[in-house]
């Protein structure tokens, strides 16, 4: 049965030659949410970009803004990702020490607090502040690329990390990132995820808007 996904369609996979065009796919689709990427090469082997290209596509986009920080020391950041119009600013587990004040000083900028875990991090790592948190993003792939296979040891996460929220009156949303297309996308509807990021699923499909649809009504 259909619980309606959010769907948080990936700009990692868009065309970066023209953006404006797929920006304005995305307003013209049911995705309710734009994630974006940002990367270091140092918390992962890649770079993608920084907040001048998001400054540019937020003045463009009508949906929020679902920032995804791969980067070491996100905590330096948050002003300039506040200054982005973001809604949600993800920052993750494995490069946050003060992982507490990091989550305090994200809602007191005035914006939603995720936490990513990389596939090899138990959702054991959020119990002491599941009830803090907005959002917990799994990867559901190793960080630092679309186009990858999906870890099916997530849907076992998905179930693990349903539990703690709901054991703990947490109101923090699941959101997948990583390998989500329409069979694994069904399954994590199912295991209980909340929020499905997708790049090159959407952005690769022949009809980008129907494949958002698609998704949201798994
Ligand atoms: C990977 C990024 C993802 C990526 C997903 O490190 O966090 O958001 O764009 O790409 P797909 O959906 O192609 O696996
Ligand atoms: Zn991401």
């Amino acid at each position: 049965m259909s619980k309606n996904m959010i769907v948080s369609p990936s700009l990692l996979s868009a065309d970066f030659g023209n953006l404006a065009k797929d920006i304005d796919m995305i307003n013209r689709s049911d995705a309710e949410l734009l994630h974006l990427d940002v990367m270091d090469g140092v918390f992962v082997p890649n770079i993608s970009f920084g907040f001048p290209v998001i400054k540019h596509v937020q003045r463009l986009c009508q949906k929020p803004l679902d920032v995804h920080l791969m980067i070491v020391e996100p905590q330096k950041f948050i002003p300039q990702v506040r200054d982005c119009g973001t809604r949600i600013m993800t920052v993750h587990q494995e490069a946050c020490i003060h992982l507490n004040r990091v989550v305090q000083q994200i809602h007191d900028a005035g914006m939603l607090a995720g936490v990513a875990l990389n596939p090899a991090t138990p959702v054991m790592m959020l119990r002491d502040i599941i009830c803090d948190v907005d959002l917990v993003l799994l990867m559901s792939v190793n960080p630092g690329f679309g186009g990858q296979k999906f870890i099916v040891q997530t849907l076992n996460k998905v179930r693990e990390l349903r539990q703690l929220i709901t054991l703990n009156g947490s109101n923090a949303q699941i959101e997948i990132d990583g390998g989500v297309n329409a069979v694994t996308g069904a399954q994590l509807a199912e295991a209980g995820a909340d929020i499905l990021v997708a790049g090159s699923y959407v952005f690769g499909a022949e009809d980008p808007i129907k494949t958002i649809e698609g998704l949201k009504n798994l």
